[in-house]
């Protein structure tokens, strides 16, 4: 038999407490969520809304992905060869740059990136600090010192309007990072990069195929950068790649990456091997179709959030053409649920089914922040004037802010359908509606 399917008022209505008669009155037919005790929060012992799980990841085929590796496997040659060299073709022409170079992973890439823009001891770079803790990592191992700048904490991403106030005349560069595969405001932070005559890294290492007005994130600054380690949409477990245009710039990065070879630099080496491209040619097959899917269910997510109280979804830039949703994020407000803590809001959701998170901690008051600025290395190449500087500029109320109310769900639950999409939001609407039983 068929079950008809709720909307969501319906679903909601037809399962808070006070509707609890009128659902037995009425026999709904049995869906996960719709019963005698559906009211009751399954953190308090009711029915989930969702007992099956979402789709997993990595995603993989005989006929793509172990044909490819198998095909290197046979070759004998494992190292850097055709395979990468095809890759890096394929996915510069699909993000509309130049070159590619391809990376061990995407913290071999931001280091690429700064080491061949120059940047290093006595250099600052202007990051935000609600990211992978990579990305302000990189800076300090290139010799540079992170500057942070606080979070707009409608976008959850860095706050270009203040950026200027931190300039100085050792700032060299901006680090902006397009968090969860949401686009940063990219024409904002160029303008300000050229009225201060500073270069850009994209940390786009989320961001695959993610765009405003039509163009990708990793084009829009000198270099961008891309993680392809194993939860990420594009992934052959660990992989990275630096995008960009200028030919000097690239030629610079593919001598770094191979030792300083051919090169005016010293070097390291973190040459992707051929099998990671191997993998990474047949994931890319998918990545269109399974971007566009993300893109459609969080964009029909938001809708169906922002009208339960107290849910306030992300906020995307004027011009943003597609988000990609590493992870989709909204915040979470416990005055519209009777206080009940944002810990307690999460365990209740993942009790009826819903997979989420608190999204990122506090990294601009992580310790190794003090550890590195206190460090020997660093006592020697600065003066006590520049790292309390950088130290000063720690305090980032919004982003304090940001970290206690945030809720994500990772990338998987949007490979999901629309009804899946559905799950999530009735799992948060049954949650508010009986509030009372998480007091
Ligand atoms: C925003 C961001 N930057 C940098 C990185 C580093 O990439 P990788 O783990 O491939 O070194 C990651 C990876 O998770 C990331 O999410």
């Amino acid at each position: 038999m068929n079950a008809p399917r709720l909307n969501r008022r319906e679903f909601v209505a037809a399962t808070s407490i006070g509707s609890l008669a009128t659902v037995a009155a009425q026999a709904v037919p049995a869906r996960a969520g719709v019963s005698r005790s559906a009211g009751k929060l399954a953190a308090r012992g009711g029915t989930p809304v969702r007992t099956k799980g979402f789709p997993g990841w990595p995603i993989w085929d005989k006929e793509h992905d172990e044909e490819r590796v198998l095909s290197v496997l046979r070759s004998g040659v494992w190292s850097r060869s055709r395979v990468v060299a095809e890759f890096e073709r394929k996915y510069a022409e699909l993000l509309g740059a130049k070159r590619c170079l391809a990376t061990t992973n995407g913290t071999h890439a931001l280091i690429t990136s700064l080491k061949s823009l120059g940047i290093g001891v006595g250099d600052e770079v202007l990051v935000g600090p609600y990211t992978f803790v990579a990305s302000i990592g990189v800076i300090f191992l290139s010799g540079a010192l992170p500057i942070m700048i606080d979070t707009d904490r409608e976008t959850f991403l860095v706050n270009p309007e203040k950026m200027e106030e931190k300039i100085t005349p050792n700032t060299k560069a901006i680090l902006p990072v397009h968090i969860y595969g949401l686009p940063a405001n990219m024409d904002r932070i160029n303008a300000i990069a050229r009225k201060h005559n500073l270069m850009v890294v994209e940390d786009a290492c989320q961001a695959w195929l993610a765009e405003t007005d039509g163009k990708k994130c990793g084009t829009h600054g000198n270099l961008g950068c891309f993680s392809f380690q194993n939860s990420k949409h594009l992934t052959c477990g660990e992989g990275g790649a630096v995008l960009g245009d200028d030919d000097r710039v690239m030629d610079l990065a593919y001598s770094f990456h191979n030792f300083g070879r051919g090169g005016p630099h010293l070097g390291t080496k973190c040459r992707m091997a051929e099998f990671q491209a191997a993998i990474l040619l047949a994931q890319m097959k998918r990545l269109e179709e399974q971007t566009q899917r993300r893109w459609e269910n969080g964009t029909y997510l938001t809708s169906k959030l922002r009208d339960i109280p107290g849910i306030i979804p992300h906020r995307l830039y004027d011009g943003v053409t597609r988000a990609v949703y590493h992870l989709y994020p909204f915040r979470y407000d416990p005055r519209e649920f009777n206080g009940v803590p944002r810990g307690k809001f999460i365990a209740a959701l993942r009790a009826e089914g819903i997979a989420c998170s608190g999204g990122y901690g506090r990294l601009n008051k992580a310790p190794f922040i003090e550890d590195t600025l206190s460090s020997r290395d660093f006592q020697r190449m600065y003066s006590k004037q520049q790292l309390d500087h950088c130290r000063e500029q720690i305090e980032c109320p919004d982003n304090d802010a940001l970290c206690n109310e945030a809720v994500c769900f990772s990338q998987r639950l949007l490979l999901g359908t629309k009804e899946d999409m559905d799950d999530i939001a009735n799992a948060i609407e049954k949650i508010y509606e009986n509030r009372d039983q998480l007091a």
